[in-house]
């Protein structure tokens, strides 16, 4: 069936992803890509679908309620998935203001013009993209479930979580059409080198520190983030209104681990002596209220609609790692003068 549907923060990391999976898959849909193109944003992730006729891109921000209004009003959007939002939890605690401005205002200024826009609500959805840590920190037993309580730490979580409440409430209040989704943490090409993974490999290939916080104990659930886009097309399209899924990796790695597992890869990529890499690591000041560990427990999304993430993490690890090494180019043009400073900032100071 014909649809418009509008992909929010389609430029960045996951949404890349997403965008280029109902692009191809779906060439009746018309895929509208909504982004500001921030730090994080980069329109070289989708280079390879850009001229697609399902395909338009439009620049962008979440935070204008007028231009939001005009576009609902324009496209006459079948269904919306949110994932534009300011992503990283460091930046969170240096410039918490970002984050309540995109990731609060700009959902609800979506929730609103979806309200009051969408004249008929039935075989409408607002999809929104949400992580696990909204749940909080987890000792070193037990998952998250969908009905764990909600308890952000850090203020990246917090705006998260603040977000998923108003949709929520929009369902409740207005019987807006919704659903949620839960995410652990996502790895794979095109992440912004200020997470974990690309930032590491990163410095790996230019023989620069690679900084841990705190001992490197944390844990994360990590899952690719082509299986976090399979999620979300099943989702879109089998998902009950209403409801939350939780999507996990079931794949737990210690921090200091999966660093010397990058390593490891990288040194054999690279040609290097096994352990030349790993001789990089350095141990840094630990990031405040740095939650200790998240999985997720995704039961319901496998039982109910039939997913599962794949088995494979040594495969995709190592295609991840090769794929950093490969794009000189992709790095040279995202690692702007303001992201080099902000690395100066958070790590060379330290
Ligand atoms: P990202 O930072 O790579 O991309 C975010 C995108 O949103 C960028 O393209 C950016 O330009 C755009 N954007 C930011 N502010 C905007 C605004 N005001 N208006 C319009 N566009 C704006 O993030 P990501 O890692 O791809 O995460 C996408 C979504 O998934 C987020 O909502 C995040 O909370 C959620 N999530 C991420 C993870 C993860 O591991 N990365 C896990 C679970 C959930
Ligand atoms: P990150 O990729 O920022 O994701 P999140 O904080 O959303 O889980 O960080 C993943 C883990 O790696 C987290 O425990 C913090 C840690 N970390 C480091 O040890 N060093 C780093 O340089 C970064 C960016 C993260």
């Amino acid at each position: 069936m014909k649809k418009n549907i509008l992909i929010t923060g389609g430029a960045g990391f996951i949404g890349s992803h997403v965008v280029r999976l109902f692009v191809n898959k779906y060439p009746v849909y018309q895929i509208i890509n909504l982004d500001k193109l921030t730090y994080a944003g980069n329109l070289e992730n989708l280079k390879d679908i850009q001229d697609k006729p399902n395909y338009t891109f439009i620049k962008g921000d979440i935070t204008e309620p007028d231009f939001i209004n005009e576009l609902f009003t324009k496209y006459k959007f079948d269904g919306v998935i949110h994932l534009a939002a300011e992503s990283h939890v460091d930046r969170s605690i240096s410039d918490p203001m970002a984050f309540i401005y995109t990731n609060i205002i700009g959902t609800v200024n979506l929730l609103n013009a979806a309200k009051s826009l969408w004249t008929d609500f039935s075989s409408k959805l607002f999809y929104h993209i949400s992580t696990d840590e909204v749940y909080g920190s987890l000792e070193k037993e037990g998952k998250f479930i969908e009905t764990t309580p909600y308890d952000p730490q850090s203020p990246y979580s917090a705006s998260k979580a603040s977000s998923d409440h108003f949709v929520r409430a929009y369902h409740n209040t207005y019987k807006l059409p919704v659903i949620i989704s839960n995410c652990s943490n996502n790895y794979g090409p095109n992440q912004f080198p200020e997470k974990l993974i690309p930032l590491a490999i990163n410095n790996i290939k230019n023989n620069r520190p690679i900084p841990v916080y705190g001992k490197g104990e944390n844990i994360r659930d990590w899952l690719y983030v082509e299986d976090h886009a399979a999620a979300i097309d099943l989702i879109f399209h089998k998902g009950k209104i209403g409801k939350t899924y939780n999507i996990g990796g079931n794949n737990e790695w210690k921090n200091i681990d999966l660093i010397y597992k990058l390593c490891e890869i990288a040194d054999c990529k690279l040609n290097r002596t096994p352990g030349t890499s790993a001789k990089l690591i350095t141990f840094v000041k630990d990031r405040a209220g740095h939650d200790l560990r998240y999985a997720i427990d995704s039961s319901k999304l496998e039982k109910n609609l039939g997913w599962k993430p794949s088995l494979q993490f040594e495969q995709k690890i190592e295609k991840t790692v090769e794929w950093y090494l490969d794009n000189e180019e992709w790095f040279k043009n995202i690692l702007t003068r303001e992201y080099e400073k902000y690395y100066e900032r958070q790590y060379i100071s330290r």
